[in-house]
């Protein structure tokens, strides 16, 4: 990465703006109350360095010989237990399982099948990520994306087929009436019920996971397509919305995934940081790349916490065809208590905050004998991962959470706040979103974000050097 003398210089750089940031952001304190229970914890000093976490601890998994970037694990299908899996997943690690499609019901669905099964070979998948001035969604039947022939390598560069994935929604039938759907243009009357029964008919929980997962396994699939021949094809880095964990099945073809944990925030934010492919235009761009790459093969899994970073690339020359789901059982628990600090200051996991607050509200009302019989609960505040949960853990992590929102009150600047409760319940969306708002707020919004970011940077410039190997 850096030379030593670069990164002292980058780091004092970083020092002095964090300083500077500090006096400005003063002003923005003034006034507000200290609250009373936030006094002794200290939100800077909380979450782990990310070397420890994601390398070190790592290591009582499995045996680790290689050093370099972060360890995306291994496992078979055979070889990963559910106690083994429940772990992974509370502590958010994203890890493969290789495999898992051998045994399972749509272990046929390869590329041909999508080219020629009655029920998917006419459905419309939906062009993702195309860089068009058309604000039309593109379609394309599945059987000709699949074709692995169709694509003439200098016509598609010309027209921009194969440069980008193709999505079919089919989870959304079951939110939205029929009437809803045929008048919203992004979406096709070719994902019908029929098809998500289909899906679900094909569905099933891994022996390794636990059973009550049926239902979001049901509720959530969606697939992604990549025609043959396109290069360098694939999802741009984002974070999804949803707080659940997500697994994806790749069902033919091959694709390299990158994923991270988000990263550490200096200061509240109240805009989505992490739309599609922002992140490229961030300096945060050259820390985010921790994790060694992982790629997957007909059959293997990815498994990833909620809040991860993730971008993908289609491998090799022919088409691509995977599933994704979301799943809640375990919860993320002992993810969500060690990087609260940035969980709760990143507006792309504006879902995770209720859940969090839920879980904080939980432990306040409950006995310490009722605390150690619940799972979630058990895990969110077990600190020390000793399996059983002592007063001063509970209190630490309440306090923790209250320290978070009296931070988000003192800095977050009173007229985002008061006007649209802005950090509190709601975020900005996207740049479309911020044009709506009245000039004023936009323009407090706009000045929040540059100020909040510069302060990331210095965290993040800090956050590289920790993370250096
Ligand atoms: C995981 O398995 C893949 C394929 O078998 C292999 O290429 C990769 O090096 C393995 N990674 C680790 C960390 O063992
Ligand atoms: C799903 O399975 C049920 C029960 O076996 C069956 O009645 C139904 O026709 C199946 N649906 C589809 C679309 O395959
Ligand atoms: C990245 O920056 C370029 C140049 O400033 C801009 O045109 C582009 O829209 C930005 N992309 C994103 C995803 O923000």
């Amino acid at each position: 990465m850096f030379g030593p003398e670069l990164l002292d210089a980058a780091m004092f750089a970083a020092r002095l703006r964090v300083f500077c940031c500090c006096v400005l952001l003063h002003c923005y304190s003034c006034g507000e109350a200290k609250s009373e229970n936030a006094k002794n914890v200290d939100i800077r000093s909380w979450e782990p360095a990310e070397t420890q976490y994601w390398l070190h601890d790592a290591r009582s998994f499995q045996a680790l010989d290689k050093m370099g970037a972060f360890p995306i694990l291994n496992f078979t299908r055979d070889s990963l237990r559910p106690e083994t899996f429940d772990r992974l997943v509370q502590e958010g690690r994203p890890f493969v399982v290789r495999g898992l499609g051998k045994a399972h019901p749509m272990k046929n669905w390869d590329c041909d099948f999508f080219r020629h099964q009655d029920l998917f070979r006419n459905v419309q998948g939906r062009r993702e990520y195309a860089d068009t001035a058309s604000q039309q969604p593109q379609w394309m039947p599945l059987h000709n994306i699949m074709s692995s022939s169709m694509v003439d390598l200098p016509e598609a560069k010309k027209t921009g087929a194969g440069t980008s994935p193709y999505y079919v929604g089919i989870k959304d039938v079951q939110y939205r009436s029929p009437h809803e759907l045929s008048l919203d243009s992004h979406y096709s009357p070719t994902w019908t019920r029929e098809l998500l029964e289909f899906v679900q008919n094909h569905t099933v929980v891994p022996e390794f996971m636990r059973g009550n997962n049926m239902r979001s396994l049901r509720d959530t699939p969606e697939f992604w397509f990549v025609q043959g021949g396109g290069e360098s094809t694939g999802a741009k880095a984002h974070v999804d919305v949803h707080p659940e964990s997500t697994w994806s099945l790749q069902l033919c073809g091959e694709k390299r995934w990158r994923v991270a944990a988000i990263s550490p925030r200096a200061a509240p934010h109240v805009m989505k940081l992490y739309q599609d492919g922002q992140i490229y235009n961030r300096s945060e761009h050259r820390s985010w790349n921790l994790f060694e790459d992982a790629v997957l093969f007909p059959g293997d899994a990815l498994f990833f916490g909620p809040a991860f970073i993730h971008q993908t690339l289609s491998e090799g020359v022919g088409p691509a065809a995977s599933i994704t789901w979301q799943f809640d059982d375990p919860m993320p628990a002992n993810f969500m208590r060690a990087f609260m600090p940035r969980l709760r200051f990143t507006a792309d996991c504006h879902a995770l905050w209720p859940r969090m607050q839920h879980l904080v509200q939980w432990a306040q009302r409950t006995d310490m004998q009722k605390i150690q019989q619940s799972s979630d609960l058990c895990v969110f505040l077990d600190m020390d991962g000793d399996g059983s949960v002592t007063e001063s853990e509970r209190t630490a992590v309440v306090s923790l959470w209250k320290a978070l929102i009296s931070e988000v009150k003192a800095k977050v600047p009173r007229i985002l706040r008061q006007r649209m409760q802005l950090g509190l319940e709601a975020v900005v969306e996207d740049q479309h979103e911020l044009a709506d708002l009245p000039k004023k707020l936009r323009d407090a919004v706009q000045q929040w974000e540059i100020m909040a970011l510069q302060l990331d940077a210095a965290v993040e410039s800090d956050f590289s050097a920790r993370g250096e190997l």
